[in-house]
């Protein structure tokens, strides 16, 4: 397989897109704002960015540079670098196998509100216990919609029409982008208390610090740029060479962080100005978005259109990303198994239907049952980010660190002769990530099994 000529991106510009559409995504319009909310506000938002600028900058730097000196994807590209490290490549894979499922989930949940807002039902979406009562009302409609949402996604990697989809999202990102500005306006000039919930989500509160914000930011930051999973490095194979990878990490990271920053701008104000800061309505986790959106829109004149739209627009978002996941996991089956593309579609359309369903159900029918005291969704999702990317990102810098030497990356990434960025790199991937790296993960799981509260 590796033989065929690997298909590359056009351009410097191309390759930035198309690795800034797979990066934005719910992670950071549904994920980045609650967590955001929910652990510390600025304090959150300051460790976010000093991992961003640290340690995802080094890991992007690193795995696109491993793509493009080996030319092949992660489960290849392990191996090719060092026979021992093969393994990693399959752990890799199995990141978006475990996410797209429950990616899909909340892409139901998207469309869901789409259709509530285009059916003119946004004045009772907006009630405190809308989103409750929706996610724990029995087996048909949360499996419907994220039927619905993984068929989508299916039928599009089926038939093979994703630049079609990729158009689309072009025109639809700066939108979104706009409407997201608008009512982080709105909020701040119409709403009480919103300003209280500003200072909250800027400015860096010590009180609100503990190991739980590294965690969770560290989680996101894997998450939200597509790291430790494969698809970086995958993306760094079809990357030409004239491209600088620096610049492009760069460009990338601004792009995905600041669609995060608006996105908890939009949410975090919003929640202050309804609850008054209310502890409980910070923390309620994977429902922020949902519970508070439709009672901004409830408040404007033309809520259930403008509510259509924008979740039209979120729904795009998050299609484009699941595309992208579940393209990656059809590509590996063909690659591994041998098996036609239609028929690798098929296999994988199954299998994350079979793994989505604990995660769909896990609020309402099987809401009884918790894995690590967690349910379905969020036990996959601590899973991915929060033990097998930890994983793999400690690995990865153990390998290019110690095993591969650092120059050998540094060169493919043309950094090898600037002072300042190689020494930071350096130092980052033999030091200090991996030792930061085993400190979080020892704390998540040791925290996860009730051994101490973080
Ligand atoms: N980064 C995406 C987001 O923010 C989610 C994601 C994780 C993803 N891994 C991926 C998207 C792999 C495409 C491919 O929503």
């Amino acid at each position: 397989m590796e033989q065929i000529k690997r298909s590359s991106f056009s351009g410097k510009i191309g390759f930035v897109l198309a690795a800034a559409g797979s990066a934005v995504g719910l992670g950071n319009i549904w994920r980045f704002p609650y967590l955001a909310a929910k652990y510390g506000g600025g304090m959150f938002l300051l460790v976010y960015l000093a991992l961003a600028v640290t340690f995802g900058f080094v890991l992007m730097m690193a795995e696109i540079a491993i793509g493009r000196k080996t030319g092949k994807s992660a489960i290849g590209a392990y191996a090719s670098l060092d026979k021992r490290f093969g393994f990693v490549g399959w752990i890799a894979a199995l990141v978006p196998v475990l996410i797209l499922p429950y990616y899909s989930v909340i892409g139901g949940w998207v469309m869901k509100y789409t259709f509530g807002f285009a059916t003119g039902n946004g004045a009772s979406m907006a009630t405190d216990t809308y989103f409750g009562s929706y996610i724990s009302n029995g087996v048909g409609e949360p499996i419907l919609w994220f039927g619905i949402f993984l068929l989508l996604t299916g039928v599009v990697v089926f038939f093979g029409v994703e630049k079609g989809i990729e158009k689309i999202s072009k025109i639809m990102m700066p939108i979104l982008i706009a409407f997201m500005l608008f009512i982080v306006i709105y909020t701040l000039c119409t709403m009480d208390g919103a300003l209280d919930g500003v200072l909250y989500y800027i400015s860096p509160d010590f009180s609100n610090f503990s190991m739980m914000t590294v965690v969770a930011a560290l989680g996101q930051l894997f998450y939200s740029m597509s790291l430790a999973m494969g698809i970086m490095i995958t993306f760094g194979s079809y990357t030409k060479k004239e491209i600088s990878i620096e610049k492009s990490v760069h460009q990338i990271e601004i792009f995905d962080t600041g669609i995060a920053f608006l996105s908890g701008l939009m949410i975090v104000p919003a929640v202050f100005a309804f609850s008054g800061g209310d502890q409980g309505a910070l923390g309620q986790g994977p429902g922020l978005m949902f519970t508070t959106l439709p009672k901004i829109f409830d408040t404007m004149p033309g809520g259930d259109v403008i509510g259509t739209l924008f979740f039209v627009m979120v729904f795009v978002a998050a299609i484009t990303s699941s595309i992208s996941l579940m393209e990656t996991v059809v590509s590996i089956v063909m690659d591994k198994a041998k098996l036609s593309r239609k028929a690798s579609c098929l296999i994988v359309f199954g299998g994350a239907f079979l793994i989505g369903i604990p995660s769909a159900l896990g609020y309402s029918v099987w809401g009884e049952v918790e894995i690590l005291g967690l349910q379905f969704l969020d036990f996959f999702d601590f899973i991915t980010n929060n033990l097998i990317m930890p994983i793999i990102a400690l690995i990865t810098c153990i390998l290019i660190g110690y095993f591969l030497k650092p120059k050998v990356i540094m060169e493919e990434a043309n950094i090898d002769r600037k002072p300042f960025v190689s020494r930071l790199f350096t130092v980052m991937i033999r030091y200090i990530a991996p030792v930061c790296l085993v400190v979080i993960l020892i704390s998540s799981i040791l925290n996860a099994f009730g051994v101490i509260t973080i």
